[in-house]
């Protein structure tokens, strides 16, 4: 068996497929939130790329087990109870509660590809969780999504692919098939970068713009931290992610 791997940098690139599997990369911030409000016993986390839509199906919800998380241009959303960041997310906060979700690009990548047949979320911090999990699953083709910013490249989303291609050729009993020169440049990115991860981040343009709007130092260390959650966000139903 041969299992194919494909990278797209951002949601506009990706081609009307079905893949079997689909892993969307938000990792400065949303999908490290995202694993680590699943740590913390989030009950699930329901994203949206619409804000109003957000607000009418939150107010649908029990008002002792909802919160309104999401940011835009890396900011808290005006109204909402948290913005975007993986700290925040606190056991004390979100425990047992549904997470209505928005985000500037993260969201939008999870909802591109809601119709493959499993989707997961994924950061630096889960990474080894969900190889393994793709692992187990044995299927053959596997599409892997970043989310950039406002359609253009980012460099954190890239490193992510690429550390999520490395441990799958070190670790899965077949052959992996590294299929476009998006995920081939991408393994070269996680090479140059392994050991220094957190200059990485800070060194990318949507780390410079977080660090320009404020004191962003603890995020940057989460969301730097390798392999420390053993949770994979998956899509339970459309739009819908819990825990498994
Ligand atoms: C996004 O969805 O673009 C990010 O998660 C933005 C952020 O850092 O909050």
């Amino acid at each position: 068996m041969i299992i194919n791997l494909t990278y797209y940098h951002v949601a506009n690139d990706v081609p009307e497929i079905k893949p079997d599997i689909a892993v969307v990369i938000d990792v400065l911030r949303a999908t490290t939130t995202i694993s680590w409000a699943l740590k913390n016993g989030a009950d699930s986390i329901q994203v949206f790329a619409d804000l109003d839509l957000l607000k009418k199906s939150a107010m649908n919800w029990d008002a002792d087990k909802r919160i309104m998380i999401g940011e835009r241009g890396g900011k808290k959303i005006e109204g909402f109870d948290l913005g975007n960041s993986p700290l925040s997310v606190t056991k004390e906060t979100v425990f047992g509660k549904r997470l209505f979700m928005s985000t500037t690009n993260g969201t939008k990548s999870l909802k591109k590809v809601q119709n493959a047949k499993y989707l997961f979320a994924m950061g630096l911090t889960n990474r080894k969780a969900v190889a393994e999990k793709i692992i187990s699953l044995n299927c053959d083709n596997i599409l892997i999504l970043g989310s950039g910013w406002e359609g253009s490249y980012s460099l954190e989303d890239s490193l992510a692919a690429g550390a999520l291609a490395s441990y799958l050729k070190a670790n899965y009993n077949t052959e992996v098939n590294i299929l476009n020169d998006e995920l081939q440049a991408s393994l070269a990115l996680w090479y140059f970068w392994e050991n220094d991860i957190l200059k990485c981040l800070k060194t990318a343009t949507h780390g410079k713009r977080l660090t320009s709007i404020g004191n962003y130092e603890d995020d940057f260390k989460c969301c730097s931290e390798l392999d420390c959650l053993d949770i994979v966000p998956t899509q339970f139903e459309r739009g819908v992610i819990r825990a498994s």
